[in-house]
Formats: C-alpha cells, structure tokens, sequence
C-alpha cells in the first residue's frame, strides 16, 4: 500500500539489475570472456567463409545488408541483447576489410597483432584514461615507459619525452604547434603570435611529397596552407638539400621559418629524405627539424634497418605511427621530442580539478601537459604488451620480412612484360602499373578500372597514386606472413583484371 503524498517506487530497468553489466568487476570480467569468446567464434566462422580481403559486394549493397541489423534512422528504444550483437559480430566480419588475407595491400594500415588486439580489451574494460595519475595510475606509468623505450630507439637522451597520439595527422600537428610557439614566441594569444595582421609571414618546409597532414596542420594553427613551402625531390623521391637551402636563402625578410619538415618514409614511395643533411641545414639557419617518421619509424626496430634512419636524433621532434609499422590497432601514434620541455609551453596547463600544482609537486602527476586531449585511453597497454611478448626483434622482423616482400614484388613486376615498375621500393610499398596491349588504349582508363574491377570482386585490394597526373598502382606490404607465391598470385591477378577491362572495352 501506497503512503498518501508519496509515490510507489519505480523498478529499475532490468538491465540496471545485471550483476554482469559493467566490465571492470570480477562478474562483469567473466561476462567479457564470454562475450568476447562468442564474438570472435562468431567471427572466425564469418572469416572462413570470405573469399578475399573485401566483400563482393558494392557500396549500395553492402549499406542495404546492414539495415536489417542495424537501423539507418532512430536507434532501437528496447534492446535485443547479446542476440543481436552476435549477429552485428557475424555481419561486421563477413563486410569489413580483412587486412590478414595476403592480397590486401592498399593502404599504410596493417593487419593488428592478436597480443595487441587482446590488451586493447583490457584498456577497455578499466577504462583509464591518462590525463592524471588518479584516472589510470597503471595506464600512465605504462604510457611513460613506452614513450621512454622509443625515445631510445629514436637515439634520444634522457632528456626526451614524448606522448601517444590518435595518429600521424595527430603527432605532426603537435610537432608544429610547438614549432609554431618556438618560432612566434607566443601562445594561446593569436594576435600575441602574430597570427593577425601578419607582418611576419611563417613558413614550413617539406618536400614535395610530405603528407598532406602538414598542410592541414599550417591551416588548423592558423597559418594557412599557403605557409608550405614545398621542395622538390630528387629521382629517389627525396628531398633536395641544395633547393632547401637556396629556399631558406632567398625567403623574404618577412618570412619566418617555423620548422623543416623531413619525411622518414613517404606515403607512396617510401623514400626518406637524407635525415644528416637535413639535420645540418636546420642546424645552421637555426630552425627545428621535424621528422614525419609515421610509415618509416618501424625501422626503429631492426637492426638492419635502422641505419636508414641514421641522422632522425638530431630531428627536435619525430612522428612514428605504432598504428603503420609497429603492427598496433589503430590509433596509436607517438610524438617524441628531444627535449621533454618542449612540451610545455603549448600543452603544459595545471588545472584546479585535475593537476593541481601541489598535487603535481607530489608526484600525482598524469600526462595532461604533454597532450592536445584531455581523457585519453590506455593505448600504451596493447603498445608494451606488444615489446613484452615479441621484443624489438620480434617486431623488426616484421618489417624486415614485407621490406623483403617488396623487393620480391618489384623484381617480379620488372620481368613481367604487362606490367612497368615506376621506381626501386625504399621500404615496403611498390609503385607500378598495367601496360595496356591494344594500342590506343588510355592507360590511366584501364589502370583505374582494373583497379575497382579487383575491388568490386572482393578478391584483391591494391593502392592507387599518380606520377605527374598519370595513374600509378601501389602494393602496400605489410602483411609479414605473406609469402612470395602470395605476392605472384596478386599480380597475375592485376594482370588478368587488366585483360579483363581491355577486353569488356
Ligand atoms: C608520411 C605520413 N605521415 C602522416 C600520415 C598520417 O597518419 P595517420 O593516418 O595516422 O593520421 C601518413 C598516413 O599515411 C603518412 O603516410
């Protein structure tokens, strides 16, 4: 019986009820473990029924196999339970890309290791984040040790620092931020920085063949796009060291060079500017050197790669992409910087709810100063899973075995009389293209068309770029288990998908 004036209680929703409903205690651990165990089951059979690295099955086709499953409008107001998410495991598995299959090869984006993949679950369910010491005290000190363990790699001191990022795009905007403050000597002031009613004019340099992320950075800082000064390459893609230095000689008064960007690995050759050079023309004009290192960072690990990066210890800052060549689920990037006080001046904040100052002189420090995010997850878990279990042998051989792979691809696409090699790989990506038989036959057409032939079969997906305008084909290797008889077989298969366009023409 209901008290006058006072209402009956209302019961909780079921769900709230669960004793498995959150995942950080031991019943909802254990409910995880079964979930996950059924998921991935679910997975695998979905797995073994593909026939290639994506689905048959165009784009239209694939968002009308969702909609049974999962609405395109207002989110279901009940629940279906772990039904429905088996089912959206089943789906999810047979649509998306599966990097592990030996003939995906288009894009900077590996297939993750199992060890890292299974340590991401667990930064999931604690749910820490790094920000301050008291939301993910573990998760900060792992973060600090793998910051610490690639700043070594790197050739830094001990007075390095550096911090996981969401992705290259990421740790190169961070690079120039803090460029951008060291130049400008201001910060969080635009008009202090001279950003308005500009009589200086900043300017960075890269190649011509830097990552478009640097551009997008200049704009995202308020610099513009039109502050890159792009230097052309020489025939190993490279940048030219005599047109840096005649561009740094002959800029204008009021130009203000912010930073010299090197890329260590470039997207589509793999090229890596000469890192010494570079490093002593920065030296003398007195401007910081940033390396791109987000694709050739993986060097890092291997003894016979490294010395390709010999010289990246004198770069201020360096971008290495743990989600491209350190085999991680994305995203997982790393800002290193040769002197840990860098970071200060642009991210260095001491708020009153998360790092007080006296909190700090403590001890109960997180890695708020060193990052553009506030909470950020535990990504370093799955990264020191992954040193722990494989070493840094362990993932320099990865890189090694696709650098092998690709010198296998180049000398196999040099012999074959259909297709043309546009130049020797520098690391694991290699650039080409089909030859067209018939004569009059538009090459960039056909080139274009084998390509999504092979897409919409489902049966191999390769990586498209261009040369001055000209359509290029591009195999990104990185898939270490693949075998040279894998690398054959997708190229007859690029063969026979160019027959294929020139006969249906
Ligand atoms: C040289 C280089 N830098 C930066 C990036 C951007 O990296 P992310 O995709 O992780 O943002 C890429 C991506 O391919 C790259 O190749």
């Amino acid at each position: 019986m209901s008290m006058p004036g006072h209402a009956p209680p209302v019961p909780a929703p079921p769900t709230l009820l669960e004793p498995d409903l959150l995942a950080a205690d031991p019943a909802g651990l254990a409910e995880v473990g079964r979930l996950v165990t059924e998921l991935t089951r679910e997975a695998a059979a979905a797995l073994r029924r593909r026939t290639g690295p994506l689905p048959a099955v165009t784009p239209q086709e694939l968002s009308r196999l969702l909609d049974s499953l999962l609405p395109d409008g207002p989110m279901p107001r009940t629940g279906g339970g772990r039904q429905a998410v088996l089912a959206l495991a089943r789906s999810y598995a047979a649509l998306t890309v599966d990097l592990a299959d030996p003939r995906a090869a288009a894009h900077l984006q590996p297939p993750a290791l199992s060890v890292a993949a299974a340590a991401d679950v667990l930064a999931s369910v604690f749910n820490a984040s790094v920000d301050t010491w008291d939301s993910g005290p573990c998760a900060v000190e792992i973060e600090r040790r793998v910051v610490r363990s690639l700043t070594d790699l790197a050739g830094y001191g001990p007075d390095a620092d550096g911090v996981l990022t969401p992705g290259g795009t990421a740790s190169n905007l961070q690079a120039l931020l803090i460029a951008r403050d060291a130049a400008l000597g201001a910060r969080r002031d635009v008009r202090a920085a001279g950003l308005t009613g500009l009589a200086a004019e900043p300017v960075v340099y890269c190649s011509e063949l830097a990552h478009f992320s640097i551009a997008r950075a200049c704009a995202v800082l308020g610099l513009g796009e039109g502050a890159v000064r792009p230097i052309r390459t020489d025939a190993a893609y490279r940048m030219r060291v005599d047109e840096l230095e005649r561009a740094l000689a002959g800029r204008r008064d009021t130009e203000v060079p912010i930073a010299i960007v090197a890329t260590a690995g470039t997207t589509d050759w793999g090229s890596i500017d000469p890192l010494p050079e570079l490093a002593a023309v920065a030296a003398r004009h007195g401007v910081r050197l940033h390396v791109d290192a987000a694709y050739g960072g993986g060097a890092l690990f291997s003894d016979r790669m490294r010395p390709l990066l010999a010289g990246i210890e004198a770069a201020d800052t360096i971008t290495i992409d743990l989600h491209k060549t350190a085999w991680q689920p994305a995203a997982t990037s790393a800002l290193l910087a040769r002197d840990g006080r860098d970071f200060a001046p642009t991210t260095g904040l001491r708020v009153a709810y998360l790092n007080p100052d006296d909190d700090g002189e403590a001890g109960y420090d997180g890695l708020l100063g060193n990052s553009m995010a506030t909470t950020r997850r535990a990504d370093a878990l799955k990264v020191a899973a992954t040193f722990l279990a494989l070493g840094r042998e362990g993932v320099g051989a990865m890189l090694e075995a696709c650098y092998d792979l690709a010198r296998h691809a180049a000398d196999t696409v040099a012999a074959h009389p259909g297709l043309e090699l546009a130049a020797p790989p520098a690391l694991t990506t290699v650039v080409f293209r089909y030859l067209p038989r018939a004569r009059g036959a538009d090459p960039d057409a056909v080139n274009g068309a084998l390509r999504r032939l092979l897409l919409s079969r489902g049966t191999a997906l390769i990586g498209r770029t261009d040369v001055a305008g000209s359509v290029r084909l591009k195999l990104t290797l990185l898939n270490p288990q693949a075998t040279t008889h894998d690398i054959d077989e997708l190229l007859a298969a690029v063969a026979a998908a160019g027959s294929a366009v020139e006969a249906a023409a």
